[in-house]
């Protein structure tokens, strides 16, 4: 009988991902197929990005990163790239308030430089404003995967601590306190990780659909964590 009690649980326990990541790709493909403008996909893709996220939250997942723009974006032209800032700024302006009384903390990862400087200040305040919450939303904003490592091994150079073990870079990057990502999300239908948490998902459990991110849901999202539960996880055992 306490056999059977024991089983019975370990079914019913809430999913054990403690760290989720999305790469939100597709934007600009689901704009294009309804002859609209790429900023129009970026727009949809915004309010996708918060529903996701609140779903993510209210599922108790307590680290949840999203890819909202890489070191590489700036290839793209500046019409575009001021579109996504201003999406970004007028997100955060709402979180200010969307999050006040809530238990979330925001946290900005990757460069700041070559981000205005007012859209600079606000992510900081947000920051300050929101540090120690309970659950965590990362944003990879001017983020590059391989940025990340070489800011941090810049930094443990000027501090002496060179060289090092795996922990104390693991402590220097952006992503430091949290677990590394349990489960990576691509949308947008690409094989490729595109320079997103190289270090930290060097065991992260992959999930690639075609499905274009403004058209993704809630649904597929609870998919795929039903899949991930039957993944097998080694870590390079057996
Ligand atoms: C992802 O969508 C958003 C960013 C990279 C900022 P894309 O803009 O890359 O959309 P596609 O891949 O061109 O469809
Ligand atoms: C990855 O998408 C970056 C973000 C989602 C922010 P990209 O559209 O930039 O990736 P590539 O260029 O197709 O690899
Ligand atoms: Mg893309």
């Amino acid at each position: 009988m306490f056999g059977s009690f024991r089983r019975k649980k370990v079914e019913t326990a809430p999913s054990a991902v403690s760290h989720i990541a999305f790469i939100m790709d597709g934007n600009g493909r689901w704009a294009k197929r309804r002859g609209l403008p790429r900023e129009a996909g970026h727009r949809a893709g915004a309010k996708t990005f918060s529903r996701i996220v609140e779903h993510c939250i209210a599922l108790g997942i307590p680290t949840v990163t999203v890819y909202a723009f890489s070191t590489e974006n700036w290839r793209r032209p500046k019409q575009e790239v001021d579109a996504i800032m201003e999406l970004l700024d007028r997100y955060i302006e709402d979180t200010f308030s969307r999050y006040a009384d809530r238990d979330v903390e925001v946290v900005f990862l990757g460069r700041r430089d070559g981000l205005s400087p007012s859209l600079v200040e606000k992510m900081e305040r947000l920051e300050n404003e929101s540090r120690g919450r309970k659950t965590r939303v990362n944003i990879a904003l001017n983020y590059g995967g391989r940025d990340e490592i070489v800011r941090a091994v810049n930094r443990l150079y000027e501090e002496g601590k060179l060289p090092c073990d795996e922990q104390t870079l693991s402590a220097a990057l952006d992503t430091a306190g949290r677990p590394d990502p349990d489960v990576v999300v691509r949308t947008g239908g690409d094989y490729r990780t595109s320079n997103f948490l190289l270090w930290g998902s060097a065991y992260a459990e992959y999930f690639f659909t075609g499905t274009l991110w403004p058209d993704f849901t809630e649904r597929e999202l609870d998919r795929i964590l039903t899949d991930y539960a039957k993944r097998h996880r080694r870590f390079g055992g057996l």
